[in-house]
């Protein structure tokens, strides 16, 4: 699907690395070199023309982003410097004031490095426990399996809605509704589902949703933190400086804005804001239900074809999103990935930022391929070529 849009395609590369981030479409590189050259102004700060326009699309592009995931308000939208920032503001901005010793936060062996290193972080200084969901044989959360993990400790629930190497996709809303019933909060990380489906927050009922721009055909160095309006209130600024701040005295009075300039200090990533507009309606002139069905087929035929060749082992094939998660059987993931380089494929080898996640799988690397909807059943056909290639051994050696 509308592979004519991304420069980068045209040099015969066949791309399967969109969970790492994904490439960008023209339009996108357009807006972004149209800020640089054309108006290249601060945003909040000046009172000429220029300077005007870039307000006037920064806001633009926030209310463009409260719409893509049905958020209430604008100030509920916070604009971060991706997925982790936005988790970082989350768990030192809000938890870190919150939570007490002993108070109990539910993660999951498969989450990325981004949501369990700061939670560990807060068992270091406020001395809260950590418990893990125990997964299934297909490495999934069950409503049962979370049932057994909270008690009345349990404050909050932290997931993602997808994982990053097993790919599955959690049932997010009932999770909510059965945390929510006990007073939990949940922190969604949506790093790998809000580029792949319609997510809607106020359906889905979620309390603090990070992703990146990057990952949605957007551009690095920028992320969304929605916090729900509620929590606004308890939801601390980890940075402070200029734009945040309406006064202060020698003697350190100070008054400060309300979200989302709060939480906004210092000159943002404006081309990378501007450019996100772009790559917002882009995404929608696409549709997101489209998108979502198209790589459903999409990873059902490739893990089809997949499962032709004898020595490759899939650690995911019944997950649901675009990710799959393979080794071949006597070649460490790394120098396989090295070898479809060779071939002009890109996937992802290691352990994918999910460290703890071996201790599930009994496997530490993996190779891992993640479609979007520019992937074609085509480059699927290729990449099952070059493994199905007799001399793959020799080549690598
Ligand atoms: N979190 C990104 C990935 O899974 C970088 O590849």
């Amino acid at each position: 699907m509308n592979r004519e849009d991304f420069p980068i395609l045209k040099n015969n590369l066949i791309y399967f690395d969109n969970g790492a981030t994904t490439l960008k479409p023209q339009v996108m590189i357009d807006a972004t070199v149209d800020y640089y050259r054309n108006y290249s102004a601060n945003a909040h700060r000046g009172d000429y023309n220029i300077s005007v326009k870039v307000d006037e699309l920064y806001e633009k592009t926030r209310t463009l982003i409260k719409e893509f995931i049905n958020a209430k308000k604008e100030k509920e939208i916070i604009y971060t410097s991706g997925t982790t920032d936005s988790l970082n503001r989350i768990i030192f901005g809000y938890f870190a004031n919150v939570l007490n010793k002993d108070d109990e936060v539910i993660l999951t062996k498969s989450e990325h490095a981004s949501n369990l290193l700061p939670w560990f972080e807060l068992v270091d200084k406020i001395g809260i426990k950590i418990k893990y969901i125990e997964l299934n044989e297909h490495k999934e959360v069950t409503l049962n399996s979370l049932k057994n993990v909270i008690t009345d400790k349990t404050k909050v629930i932290s997931i993602a809605h997808i994982t990053n190497v097993i790919g599955d996709v959690r049932p997010i809303k009932e999770i909510i509704k059965l945390a929510h019933s006990k007073n939990i909060l949940c922190v969604i990380d949506g790093a790998q589902s809000v580029p792949h489906m319609k997510i809607d927050v106020q359906d889905l009922d979620i309390d603090f949703l990070a992703f990146s721009a990057h990952k949605m055909c957007g551009p690095t160095g920028l992320g969304i933190l929605y916090a729900k309006e509620e929590l606004l209130k308890d939801l601390k600024p980890i940075s402070f400086g200029g734009g945040m701040n309406s006064t202060f005295t020698p003697n350190g009075d100070r008054l400060y804005y309300a979200s989302p300039y709060l939480y906004e200090a210092g000159t943002q990533n404006i081309a990378g804001v501007l450019g996100f507009k772009a790559s917002i309606e882009y995404l929608n002139k696409i549709g997101m239900d489209n998108i979502s069905k198209y790589e459903k087929e999409l990873k059902k035929y490739a893990v089809k074809r997949l499962n032709e060749i004898d020595n490759l082992e899939i650690y995911n094939e019944f997950s649901e999103s675009g990710i799959i998660s393979f080794n071949y059987k006597d070649i460490f993931a790394q120098d396989l990935a090295i070898y479809l380089n060779k071939c002009n494929i890109c996937v992802r080898s290691g352990s994918h930022c999910a460290k703890i996640l071996n201790e599930e799988l009994g496997i530490k690397n993996t190779c891992r391929m993640s479609l979007y909807f520019y992937n074609t059943k085509e480059e699927i056909d290729y990449l099952i070529k070059v493994l199905k290639n007799p001399k793959i051994k020799e080549e690598i050696i």
